[in-house]
């Protein structure tokens, strides 16, 4: 069988007439900037998450800044002292960069080298450890590659210590921890619907809360402020209330009225158009990459003295096929990444160790050396390919005999 024109890339988005209606729909409604899609979306995403309030916004980034600005203003007094929020080392940079942006200080715990996930024993010891335990404001958890994080642990520390639990499920949509899906176990969650995620809108994100209040103040950050925080709004119908409320007072305009100084993170109906296409197939998809990191658990299983593979759950709403090559193993990452990518199998690095490894936290670089020794390993040999689900037994065997052919070779 001649291979060499396979391509097994780490996602990819097929776009079939059910695309084409809804983003026709969008473009036929004559309203294509946020309305009855994004208004639909937020609604399913709450339902399928088990919150009560979902607010999408134009990214997962912005997801988090948002989020975060939020439980900054809600509890506004418990904030003033606390600038330190618990994270970890070894996740996409959005997670960290959106706790900076909002003036506030990412401390970095180690985690754990199968679930790449901060674990409840290392934040509880930081936290004992601390000279000032009171100066920390949250935990943010993320569940990277679809991994749950234990929530509920991490839940009983920051009661403890009085923290705001952010919970990044950017690549979770879907996993399910202790039976409850992820995001559905904090204060606040993201996701992001990026478009190598398992729900793909090209870019956006959202934040679900079961607090209304947060929900409010969300939708006024990613607005610029503005006051307009109904769910429905019914300035048409007139009876807006802030319009009632100040009647006749002057010529007063909500939407151009702002309470407080926020960013425009609002998305368009395209995106959450397309979001709502992939949302109908969310079972099968979750399904089918679970069935994917089976068969490549399955075909990879010789190299495991080698190859630290991903563990395999009908919980987990799998990101991508992640692998971490063990300190006995043959090759290194960057040959290994080199061959197969020649071989047509596209790879992506774990990310790298954040206050290590990444160029734009180096200032942090001596004062974690050698304090994240998984997620400085994870960070230089951890990598990941794709298990998406319109990845086709041919392909799947293209990438385990791609693995055969590069270790028999060395
Ligand atoms: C863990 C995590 N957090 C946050 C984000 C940011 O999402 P976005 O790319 O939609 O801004 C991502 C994106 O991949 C992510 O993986």
């Amino acid at each position: 069988m001649n291979t060499n024109h396979i391509k097994v890339n780490v996602g990819d988005f097929q776009i079939g007439g059910e695309e084409r209606r809804a983003i026709n729909e969008v473009l036929d409604s004559g309203k294509i900037t946020e309305g009855f899609k994004v208004k639909d979306f937020e609604r399913k995403l709450a339902e399928y998450t088990g919150t009560k309030y979902a607010v999408a916004v134009n990214s997962g980034t912005s997801a988090l800044i948002a989020g975060i600005a939020a439980l900054k203003r809600k509890n506004g007094d418990k904030w003033k002292s606390r600038k330190k929020v618990i994270t970890t080392p070894i996740t996409y940079v959005a997670t960290s960069n959106a706790i900076v942006l909002n003036n506030l200080e990412p401390v970095f715990v180690d985690i754990d080298p199968f679930t790449f996930s901060i674990t409840p024993d290392n934040i509880r010891a930081h936290l004992e450890e601390a000279d000032e335990p009171e100066e920390y404001g949250a935990i943010a958890p993320v569940h990277l590659m679809g991994y749950p994080c234990d929530m509920d642990e991490i839940n009983k520390i920051a009661k403890e210590y009085d923290l705001d639990v952010i919970e990044d499920s950017a690549q979770a949509l879907g996993t399910l921890y202790k039976g409850r899906q992820a995001g559905s176990q904090s204060d606040i969650s993201i996701f992001s619907f990026y478009i190598a995620h398992n729900v793909q809108a090209g870019e956006m994100g959202a934040v679900v809360t079961d607090d209304l209040e947060t929900w409010k103040l969300i939708k006024k950050i990613k607005s610029n402020g503005r006051m307009c925080d109904c769910r429905i709004c019914t300035r048409q119908e007139g009876k807006c209330p802030k319009l009632l409320a100040y009647k006749g007072k002057d010529d007063f305009d909500p939407r151009f009225t702002h309470e407080f100084v926020g960013y425009n993170f609002k998305t368009m109906d395209f995106q959450a158009a397309l979001a709502l296409t992939q949302f109908k197939k969310v079972d099968w998809i979750i399904k089918q990459r679970q069935e994917n990191v089976r068969y490549l658990n399955e075909g990879l299983e010789s190299f495991s003295d080698q190859i630290q593979l991903p563990a395999h759950s009908k919980d987990i709403s799998y990101l991508a096929y992640p692998m971490v090559l063990k300190p006995e193993s043959k090759i290194q990452r960057k040959q290994l990444r080199e061959e197969l990518e020649k071989l047509g199998v596209e790879t992506r690095p774990l990310f790298g160790c954040i206050p290590t490894q990444q160029p734009a936290y180096m200032h942090l670089k001596e004062e974690y050396a050698d304090k994240l020794p998984n997620a400085d390993y994870v960070g230089h040999s951890g990598f990941y390919i794709g298990c998406h689900q319109y990845l086709t037994t041919k392909e799947l065997d293209h990438v385990i005999a791609s693995f055969k052919k590069i270790f028999s070779s060395i």
